[in-house]
């Protein structure tokens, strides 16, 4: 396990060429937190700043991706509400968690998404990622929301590109739902058949390739110190879809280390950059818990 203390602009380009098999990672959304670091991304003062940063690492990336390798990014969008003026201003979200404003956009009405997820698409799109697949992670544990002019956000989304064409990919099964199993449809799933059977004959009967809306409980972030971590079942999936033991995940915005913990316990292995050094304490205590020896490598200028 290697973790890089700093910039992942920079440091991205110290991983050698073709050595991953998986990217798995949720970069700071646009002007949501601030993670307390002057090269920090997401506090730009335009989205288009900070899409030319996330893509910039992206195309670093993808020389260090094997060819048959895979990249998820988990990324959710931003509601635009400028504040008076052109200063930043900070302000508090629903959390009660200090947020920046944002400044002045024209091409967006007040209180507008800003489709920061979706530009991500067509930049990636446009660079020569093949875009294959959105992912859903509904979250049943979602947090309440007093709006009366919208439904309450209870989802976000994980974008799977390739570099490839063909690229590993171990299929995952879930269990068919009862009402499935009334009428079920053949080819992606296995249909019941008549006859005595054991319970393990059952449970491949009643199996069918993973469906791509993910509902999983999103983390207590008071139980990690660390307000934006994804859920540890989340990046198993990933990583048992696009890995073998052996191979290695790069998390690049690795956080408080939920990817790496993740694929330590699945015997791959793990490289995480996080420009924190809060987090990347957290990280090395959280995958240390595994008896993990964590190199911990620091970019000079941090
Ligand atoms: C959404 S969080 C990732 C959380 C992680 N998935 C987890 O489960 O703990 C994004 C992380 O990116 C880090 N970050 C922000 N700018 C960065 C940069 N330029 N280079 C590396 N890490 C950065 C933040 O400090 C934060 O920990």
């Amino acid at each position: 396990m290697k973790l890089y203390h700093g910039n992942a602009v920079s440091l991205i380009d110290k991983i050698k060429d073709n050595s991953i098999q998986s990217i798995i990672t949720s970069p700071p959304y646009f002007c949501l937190r601030d993670y307390e670091y002057p090269q920090q991304i997401g506090l730009e003062d335009q989205v288009e700043d900070y899409l030319t940063k996330l893509i910039q690492i992206w195309n670093t990336a993808k020389n260090k991706l094997k060819d048959d390798g895979l990249l998820f990014i988990n990324i959710d969008d931003t509601y635009y509400y400028p504040r008076p003026g052109e200063t930043k201003i900070w302000g508090m979200n629903a959390n009660g968690d200090k947020r920046p404003g944002i400044k002045k956009h024209n091409e967006y009405r007040k209180s507008s998404l800003m489709a920061v997820p979706q530009k991500l698409i067509i930049k990636m799109i446009e660079s020569g990622w093949i875009f294959r697949q959105q992912i859903i992670w509904q979250k049943p544990n979602c947090m309440p929301e007093s709006t009366t002019s919208r439904f309450t956000r209870d989802y976000e989304a994980i974008f799977m590109f390739s570099k490839s064409e063909n690229y590993k990919f171990n299929q995952l099964k879930e269990d068919m739902k009862t009402e499935d199993l009334s009428n079920p449809r053949g080819s992606n799933g296995t249909t019941k058949q008549s006859g005595r059977r054991n319970e393990e004959n059952k449970k491949t009967e009643y199996t069918r390739n993973m469906r791509s809306v993910w509902s999983i409980n999103n983390v207590c972030s008071s139980n990690n110190n660390h307000y934006a971590t994804f859920p540890a079942e989340l990046a198993r999936r990933l990583i048992l879809c696009s890995t073998d033991e052996k191979d290695t995940v790069l998390d690049p915005f690795s956080g408080s280390g939920t990817t790496l913990k993740v694929a330590k316990q699945l015997n791959r292995h793990g490289i995480g950059i996080e420009i924190n050094s809060k987090y990347v304490e957290l990280a090395e205590k959280n995958i240390n818990d595994l008896f993990t020896k964590v190199e911990i490598i620091k970019e000079e200028c941090i």
